[in-house]
């Protein structure tokens, strides 16, 4: 009997060099005049906020700027960027950076016409009408946050990822402009597309996965693969920065549309307790998880590999599917990241604190992983990656 599923994804999405100018447009659409503009100070100092203000001031636009936000961002500074919009009486939000940027103006506007904090709104489906307007015109490629339905926050109060998943959390417009994303350093290319590269292994074998996902999620590794290395290696070239900002769009509409997996769900105490970013986490972890889980769905795990170019024709259907961590490795390897927890700063003894904390802290992750994860397993997947 076939399932149904439902896919949701922005409105409006605008993807090629030079798209950011149309922005005004846009927010004529919604009739907006006073725009909330969100983003963080680095975004600032490499000049691409000020680029977004004079394309607003061209268009006669008023913006109130909001730029404090720090990465893995809390619920208190959600709070704090909300308070400040309503004092600023906006009608609609720009976003311009990365995921941590995207994922606070997204939990605004749909805080902003209760006036509530997003405390009120995390967990599934507790978010009841849409928010104010939102474009977003991301400036990393990886995230998948102008995609998605989710907003990831940090809680102070316990230093636990959590976050806000409903349809209503999916922007309006996602502006997806390969300029914006050239000033980007290499060591943040790398970390952001295995970022990207998480997303797309991880939804395509997810346990909700159709058709759909399936083919956003094959196409982003396929994308991906052939152009991760050159756009690591040659920031200035915006063919392949296109590239990478587009499977990045990809692998958020294929994750937000049918969820995760142990990757992440194992990546998260790499950022909450030694502080590594968010991308370099799912890197360090990805191989040995897709190695845990390769036997579970051998089919989709040999497509990957031949996604990523490894050859496996003569192969048997095993041998072909444990190809796929390898070709995972290398192209990790490849953008200078080290895939063994033993190249990090994190002792041994460790990781079973590690895996106690993930298990505990993954169940909205670990739900959807193809293969069940108990605190044993995960702390194998650790000592495994340690080796
Ligand atoms: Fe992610």
């Amino acid at each position: 009997m076939a399932t149904s599923f439902l896919v949701y994804g922005p409105s409006i999405v605008n993807i090629g060099i030079g798209a950011s100018e149309s922005i005004g447009n846009y927010i004529r659409s919604f009739d907006g005049s006073r725009v909330l503009l969100v983003s963080d100070p680095g975004i600032q100092k490499a000049g691409l906020t000020g680029e977004v203000e004079r394309i607003l001031q061209d268009e006669n636009i008023k913006k109130h700027c909001f730029t404090d936000i720090e990465p893995e961002p809390s619920i208190a500074t959600v709070d704090k960027c909300l308070n400040f919009a309503l004092k600023s009486g906006v009608d609609s939000i720009v976003a311009i950076g990365g995921g941590s940027t995207i994922d606070v103006a997204k939990s605004v506007s749909i805080c902003f016409k209760g006036g509530n904090s997003i405390r009120t709104f995390l967990g599934f489906d507790r978010v009841k009408e849409p928010g104010i307007p939102t474009i977003v015109i991301p400036t990393t490629s990886g995230s998948g946050s102008e995609a998605s339905m989710s907003a990831v926050l940090t809680d102070e109060r316990d230093n636990t990822k959590t976050a806000v998943w409903s349809r209503y959390v999916v922007p309006n417009v996602a502006i997806i402009d390969p300029v914006m994303t050239r000033t980007m350093p290499a060591t943040v290319t790398a970390d952001t597309g295995s970022d990207a590269l998480s997303h797309a292994v991880e939804s395509y074998v997810s346990l909700r996965s159709n058709t759909i996902t399936d083919t956003y999620a094959l196409s982003a590794i396929k994308i991906i693969g052939s152009n991760f290395k050159l756009a690591y290696a040659e920031g200035d070239n915006l063919f392949v920065r296109q590239k990478m900002a587009e499977a990045s769009y990809l692998a958020g509409m294929a994750f937000s549309n049918c969820g995760l997996g142990a990757g992440h769900a194992l990546a998260y105490p790499f950022t909450t307790c030694y502080g590594y970013s968010h991308g370099r986490a799912n890197a360090i972890i990805l191989p040995a998880v897709i190695r845990y889980n390769s036997n579970a769905n051998e089919e989709k795990y040999k497509n990957i590999a031949e996604a990523l170019g490894e050859q496996v024709a003569g192969l048997s259907l095993p041998e072909a599917a444990l190809k796929a961590p390898c070709a995972v490795e290398n192209i990790l390897n490849s953008v200078g990241i080290a895939t063994k927890i033993s190249a990090y700063n994190i002792p041994e003894d460790d990781l079973y604190g590690m895996a106690e904390v993930a298990v505990a802290n993954g169940q909205r992750l670990l739900v959807t992983n193809p293969r069940e994860v108990s605190i044993d397993d995960a702390w194998g997947i650790y000592m495994e990656s340690y080796r």
